[in-house]
């Protein structure tokens, strides 16, 4: 029985054109590019220029998805934009990139999932291509995380980066095998009772914009917990085991954490991509960056079965399980 998957055919990204080192940091803080590289693995971020904004970049990374696609935004039925930080509070940024597209048809929303956006935004589009609700789909992750430091908050501001990823999905006939291309398994979850352990202090109805908090030790503790756990239930859902696995995908928040949930899964740190380094943490944008850093560095090829899985703010995690 032939089933609907959405099968990725286009990836692309943009990232700021202002490179931040560490030893930056080191100029208004107490810290070090040592304490930053051995805690975290991060050497260095992306920072939007002033007059960048999350869908300015969101754009940059759709043509680039596009192009190598080899279609147009009149091809596609839709865009659906993780993020949150998007330009303002409505309308939502995937309408300002429909329209930086010149897309004249189709519908286009946000999901806000802190750092696991783009994989509940995977699961959405997922589920449209699926039900033949729509068939080629624009899903994206942008932030400008660097609007929302707290630059006195050496915990926090070091971390975090800009940028934008991109993937096109089209609905294609496969078998209904676990060998399939395109998504294959899902799985999501979170949990509001840990609100306060990743959080920004400000919102609309609170009238401010605030600036993110994290009780990192905390994050860290249910990431490793949690990460490989749910990239293991969605590679069972979708009939294949760890050693079907090319390239673990993951959210680029930590070094350590990529780290340990690649032994827990028993995956060696040479099927992960690693971009934490050059990209710092930038949230809902961080997996369609590494995919597509992945793709252009020839790491990722075609019929690689990928484990996408993310955690953040909620807390929300979850993972996606998909042939490339
Ligand atoms: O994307 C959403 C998900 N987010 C994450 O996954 C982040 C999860 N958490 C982490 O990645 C890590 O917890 C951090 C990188 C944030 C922190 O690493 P850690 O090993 O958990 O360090 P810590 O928070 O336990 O802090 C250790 C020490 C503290 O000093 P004391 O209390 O031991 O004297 C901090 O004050 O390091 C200190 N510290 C710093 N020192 C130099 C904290 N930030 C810095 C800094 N430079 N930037």
């Amino acid at each position: 029985m032939t089933v609907l998957r959405a099968v990725p055919v286009g990836i692309g990204h943009y990232l700021p054109q202002r490179v931040v080192p560490n030893d930056w940091f080191e100029t208004f803080l107490d810290t070090s590019d040592e304490w930053i590289r051995s805690r975290s693995g991060i050497e260095r971020r992306h920072f939007a220029s002033e007059g960048e904004t999350t869908s300015s970049m969101a754009i940059a990374a759709a043509r680039a998805a596009l192009d190598m696609a080899g279609l147009t935004p009149a091809d596609l039925d839709g865009v659906i934009l993780a993020t949150s930080t998007a330009d303002l509070t409505f309308p939502s940024a995937a309408t300002m990139v429909q329209a930086g597209l010149g897309m004249d048809r189709g519908f286009a929303f946000d999901v806000q999932a802190v750092c696991a956006g783009f994989i509940f935004a995977l699961s959405t589009a997922q589920a449209y291509i699926a039900s033949g609700q729509a068939r080629r789909l624009l899903v994206i992750g942008a932030e400008t995380f660097s609007r929302i430091m707290d630059w006195e908050d050496r915990s926090t501001c070091v971390l975090f980066g800009d940028g934008a990823g991109a993937l096109v999905l089209e609905a294609q006939d496969q078998p209904g095998e676990p060998t399939d291309r395109g998504i294959l398994a899902t799985d999501l979850h979170s949990d509001g009772r840990f609100r306060d352990l990743l959080y920004v202090d400000g919102g609309v109805s609170t009238q401010s914009t605030g600036v993110l908090k994290m009780e990192g030790r905390e994050v860290f503790r249910h990431a490793v917990e949690k990460l490989a756990e749910t990239a293991h239930t969605a590679l069972e859902r979708s009939g294949n085991r760890a050693e079907d696995v090319a390239w673990i995908v993951p959210h680029q928040a930590n070094l350590r954490i990529i780290t340990r949930t690649a032994q827990k899964m028993g995956i060696d740190m040479d099927r992960v991509i690693v971009t934490v380094q050059d990209h710092g943490n930038t949230s809902a944008a961080s997996i369609p960056l590494a995919l597509s850093v992945g793709v252009e560095r020839g790491q990722i090829k075609r019929g690689d079965l990928l484990v996408a899985e993310a955690i953040g703010g909620g807390l929300a995690w979850g993972s996606v399980v998909l042939r490339w």
